[in-house]
């Protein structure tokens, strides 16, 4: 699908990837662009949206009644959805003894959110016969991540789920594609040791980039990193060795967990 003419809503656009996305929508000549985001990020949202003459939005995507009224606001300034990115994403570090909350929230933000968003678009939709479901995950959601256990399961969830979108609905006219960045420079970056970092750090708008590319050609899986496929291929043909490799990587960029 090719982005001119169309109306996208991006979440998580107050900065990083969703930020760089709805700019690059702007760019290719979008007909609107919605960008959401926490209240928290008010500002920063207000000014992504003045810069490309979007309509901004403050909305939690792990609450369903955020994602309809942003659906809402969107249909009233613009008319119907053609694309949305659920890209809002957060990190909590930590192995099974990360606390419920951190569990419940990268369930809500990297999951139900796009849930939310295919209860509240994929009927239109499919009345319409058209539209782009694209989602974030991560290259963790193909692999894992090592120093965040909710993290990389919610991620492998999201993939799952973009799966599922797309075996249900990618005959009837709605496309769906799954973004699995490996490393990028964002407000998600930390200091310190990243397995992630391993092949690099790739700027936002470079991203965005490959993003509009693979929408054009309706590709389901868009990688960052090319790596990530030899890693998926790895993974997939021989689990206990891409465990046991995983396991090393861990204790050299990590160093090994202590003895119990
Ligand atoms: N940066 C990376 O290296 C990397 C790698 C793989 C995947 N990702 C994924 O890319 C996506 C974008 O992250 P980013 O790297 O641009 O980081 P970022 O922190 O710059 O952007 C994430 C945005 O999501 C927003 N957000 C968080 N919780 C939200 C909620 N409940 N409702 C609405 N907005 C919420 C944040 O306020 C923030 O603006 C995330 O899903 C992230 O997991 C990032």
């Amino acid at each position: 699908m090719h982005v001119k003419d169309k109306v996208c809503v991006v979440t998580g656009a107050a900065g990083g990837i969703g930020e760089a996305v709805a700019r690059a929508y702007a760019e290719a000549g979008a007909r609107g662009v919605v960008v959401a985001d926490l209240k928290t990020t008010r500002e920063r949202l207000a000014s992504v949206a003045g810069d490309i003459d979007g309509l901004a939005v403050t909305a939690d995507v792990g609450l369903e009644e955020d994602i309809k009224a942003l659906v809402a606001a969107a249909e009233a300034k613009y008319g119907p959805v053609d694309i949305f990115f659920s890209n809002a994403g957060l990190s909590r570090k930590g192995q099974e003894t990360a606390s419920d909350a951190d569990w419940d929230v990268s369930w809500r933000v990297h999951v139900m959110s796009h849930v939310f968003a295919a209860r509240a678009l994929v009927p239109g939709m499919l009345a319409r016969g058209s539209g782009y479901l694209l989602n974030t995950a991560s290259a963790a959601g193909l692999l894992a991540s090592l120093n965040s256990m909710p993290y990389g399961v919610t991620k492998n969830a999201a993939v799952a789920l973009a799966e599922h979108l797309a075996i249900q609905y990618g005959d009837r006219g709605i496309r769906v594609s799954v973004l699995c960045p490996q490393s990028v420079q964002t407000g998600m970056t930390t200091p310190g040791p990243s397995a992630a970092r391993v092949d690099g750090v790739m700027q936002p708008a470079e991203v965005a980039r490959i993003v509009i590319e693979a929408m054009a050609e309706e590709r389901f899986l868009i990688l960052s990193h090319l790596q990530v496929q030899e890693y998926i291929q790895r993974k997939a043909s021989n689990r206990d060795r891409w465990l046991a490799g995983m396991r090393r990587l861990r204790d050299r960029i990590y160093g090994a967990p202590p003895a119990a």
